[in-house]
């Protein structure tokens, strides 16, 4: 069957982008990346696609007139490729309403907290701050709404005494590299059904859209 092509959206080091790429090695992985577009050319994560023999295309957000400019760039650049989902990661631009409704449905993000706690940046000092003892990563469909759109599938890892920003974002980390791969395959298996605003993911077991690692 034909494998879903993927759109991956970086800014800078690309580690998602990265454990996405390697999840597609597999011959019975569903889906594809097809392309890599950054709007920083010297996004670590460009070079890494480049020497993984994935295409890439750098369209820069400066000097364009708009936010709308810019994301019709973006898009042309996708539907270039033939791009059927497109997958944010680490991609720090907010778009324009038009680029969410183009591709309704087939655009996802993924953010490190639990969301809809911690919206925005600095989300591990925000868990830290507010003290919570349990945090981790969403993968949501992205809609106009800044990181609101529909929930898919969270993992969840401890927040432990003495951890700081960086030593939690390091943990949520491992994890959102095991969940986004695992989202992407349910997506090109065609598994996602949105009803009255919530996704449902038909065929996995109960609980399996929530990974949870007790490991530190
Ligand atoms: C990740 O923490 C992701 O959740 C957030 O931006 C970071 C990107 O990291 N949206 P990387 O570029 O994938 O390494």
């Amino acid at each position: 069957m034909a494998k879903l092509k993927v759109g991956v959206l970086i800014s800078g080091r690309g580690s998602n982008m990265a454990a996405l790429i390697e999840a597609a090695k597999a011959d019975d992985y569903p889906a594809e990346i097809a392309l890599v577009v950054s709007n920083v050319a010297e996004a670590p994560g460009v070079a890494v696609a480049q020497g993984q023999g994935i295409a890439t295309a750098v369209v820069s957000h400066r000097g364009q007139p708009d936010r709308e400019t810019f994301d019709r760039a973006v898009s042309a650049e996708l539907e270039r490729h033939g791009v059927e989902l497109v997958v944010l990661a680490g991609f720090m631009r907010i778009f324009s309403p038009w680029f969410p409704q183009r591709w309704t449905g087939r655009l996802i993000n993924i953010h490190p907290s639990l969301l809809p706690a911690f919206k925005g940046l600095h989300v591990q000092q925000q868990a830290l701050d507010a003290g919570v003892r349990v945090s981790g990563c969403t993968v949501h469909l992205v809609t106009e709404d800044l990181d609101g759109g529909p929930i898919i599938a969270q993992a969840a890892v401890p927040v432990l005494a003495g951890d700081t920003a960086d030593s939690l974002a390091a943990r949520i980390l491992r994890q959102e590299h095991r969940l986004y791969p695992l989202v992407v395959r349910w997506i090109a298996e065609g598994r996602l059904a949105i009803e009255g605003g919530r996704v449902r993911v038909a065929g996995v077991p109960a609980g399996a859209t929530l990974l949870f690692s007790p490991e530190p």
